[in-house]
C-alpha cells in the first residue's frame, strides 16, 4: 500500500524531469536560418520588398515563431540576374548553412535556386517565379511553391479571350522563361478555343524599348494582343501601349502581373483592362479583408500578388515546421503535411498538387479605377500539368 502510494510521486518526478529536459531542450533549439533570396533592385525591386513583407506580416502574427521555432534571416538581393544566381544560391546554402531557402521573382534565377536545392537536399519554398521546370522536370519532394506556374494565368487567359469570339492574336513579351511559358499557356487553350497566333514578338529582359514593336504591332491589326510584363517593365509597357493609341483599337490582355502592384503608376493608361491571376482587389471575404487591414497598418502600402504570395510562403514554412515539431530535418513528415494541407491563403483556400504546385481559381480582373475587380472566374481550381515532373 505504501508502496502503491510512493509510485505516483516517482512517476511524477520522472514525467517533470522529462518535461524540464524537454523544455530546455527546446528553449535551445537555435533559431532556423532562413536565406531570403529576393530581388531588392532592378525592375522587379518592389516586388522582392511586398514578398518580404507578406512573409514578415504572417510571421508577426504568429508571434515570431513557427513550428516552436525563432527565425532569422539571412538576405541576398538577386538582381534578377540568373547569371549571379548559381553563386548567390550556394553561399546561402554552403557558407551561411541556412535551413530553407525562401526564393525568388525571376525564373531563370528560381531555376538555378530549385537545382541547388535538389542537389544539397535544402528546403526550398518559391514565393513567385512560375518557371515551369521548377514543379516540371526540376520538381523534387523538398520544392515547394506559394505561387502559380507560369503557364497557369496564360492558359486560364487563352479561354477567355477564344471565348470572347477573338481569332487572330499577336503576343508580346521579355525572352526567357516567364514571358515563354506565359505565351505558352496562352497559345495552348487559345488555340484550343479555335483561335491563332499571328505573330509572337518579344525583347530581351529587362529591356523596356517597345516603340518599334508596337508600330509592328499597329501595322499588323489582330483581333487583340496578349502580353505578359511584370513590375516596372509592365508599367512602361501599358503607359506606351496607350500612349500609341493601340488602347483604342486592338483590346490588350494580360497575366495578371501587367496591373498588379503598377496600377499607381500606370494611371489611366491601364483603366478597363482585363487580366487573369490567383488574386485580385476587393474579394471582400473576412480572411482577405482581415490581411489587407494587418497589411496596410503594418507597410502604410497597399498589398499586392506578391505580399500573399510571400504571406503564404510563410503559411506553408509553418504547416511543415507544425508538423515536424520544428524539425526541418524530417523531410518526410514536412513534405506530408504540405500535400495534405489546405492552405487559408487571403486569395482563397487552395491545396498542391503532386509537383507542389498550387491548384488555385484564376480570376478575371478589370482594372477600375486604382484597383483590379473580380469580373468572375476564369479558371476554377486550375492545376499546373506538371509535364516531366517524377517523384
Ligand atoms: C517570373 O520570372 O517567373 C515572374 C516574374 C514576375 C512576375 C511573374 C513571374
Amino acid at each position: 500500500m505504501k508502496f502503491q502510494k510512493r509510485l505516483p510521486w516517482t512517476a511524477l518526478a520522472a514525467a517533470a524531469t522529462v518535461a524540464l529536459m524537454s523544455a530546455s531542450v527546446q528553449a535551445q533549439a537555435p533559431k532556423l536560418k532562413v536565406g531570403l533570396m529576393l530581388p531588392y533592385t532592378g525592375t522587379y525591386a518592389a516586388l522582392g520588398v511586398a514578398i518580404e513583407n507578406g512573409f514578415r506580416l504572417y510571421l508577426e502574427e504568429q508571434g515570431g515563431k513557427l513550428g516552436g521555432r525563432e527565425l532569422e534571416f539571412v538576405k541576398v538581393d538577386d538582381e534578377s540576374d540568373p547569371a549571379k544566381a548559381t553563386d548567390n544560391v550556394n553561399k546561402l546554402i554552403k557558407r551561411d548553412n541556412v535551413d530553407v531557402i525562401v526564393g525568388t521573382v525571376h525564373s531563370g534565377v528560381a531555376m538555378a535556386m530549385a537545382k541547388a536545392a535538389k542537389d544539397s537536399g535544402t528546403m526550398m519554398i518559391d514565393p513567385n517565379a512560375g518557371a515551369d521546370a521548377v514543379t516540371g522536370p526540376m520538381c523534387a519532394k523538398n520544392i515547394f511553391r506559394s505561387s502559380f506556374s507560369n503557364w497557369q494565368p496564360g492558359y486560364a487567359m487563352g479561354e477567355v479571350v477564344a471565348k470572347k469570339g477573338h481569332k487572330k492574336v499577336v503576343t508580346i513579351t521579355w525572352k526567357y522563361a516567364a514571358g515563354d511559358e506565359s505565351v505558352g499557356g496562352f497559345k495552348e487553350s487559345f488555340t484550343k478555343g479555335g483561335g491563332q497566333i499571328v505573330k509572337e514578338l518579344t525583347v530581351p529582359f529587362p529591356n523596356v524599348e517597345f516603340q518599334a514593336l508596337l508600330t509592328e504591332i499597329a501595322s499588323l491589326k489582330p483581333d487583340a494582343v496578349y502580353t505578359f510584363f511584370a513590375g516596372g517593365g509592365a508599367v512602361k509597357f501599358v503607359k506606351d501601349y496607350a500612349a500609341a493609341g493601340l488602347n483604342k483599337t486592338i483590346p490588350l490582355y494580360g497575366a495578371g502581373f501587367l496591373t498588379d502592384g503598377t496600377l499607381e503608376a500606370q494611371g489611366a493608361a491601364a483603366e478597363g483592362l482585363l487580366t487573369t491571376l490567383h488574386y485580385a482587389d476587393a474579394l471582400n471575404t473576412p480572411r482577405d479583408n482581415a490581411f489587407r487591414l494587418a497589411y496596410v497598418k503594418a507597410y502604410k502600402l497597399q498589398p499586392d500578388v506578391y505580399a500573399v504570395q510571400g504571406y503564404d510562403a510563410a503559411q506553408m514554412l509553418g504547416i511543415g515546421l507544425k508538423a515536424t515539431k520544428g524539425d526541418i530535418g524530417n523531410k518526410a513528415g514536412f513534405a506530408a503535411a504540405l500535400e495534405k494541407a489546405k492552405i487559408e491563403s487571403p486569395r482563397g483556400t487552395f491545396t498542391l498538387g503532386k509537383n507542389h504546385n498550387p491548384v488555385q481559381d484564376f480570376y478575371l480582373r478589370q482594372v477600375v479605377g486604382k484597383e483590379n475587380k473580380v469580373v468572375g472566374i476564369a479558371s476554377k481550381a486550375l492545376a499546373d500539368p506538371g509535364r516531366g515532373c517524377r517523384m
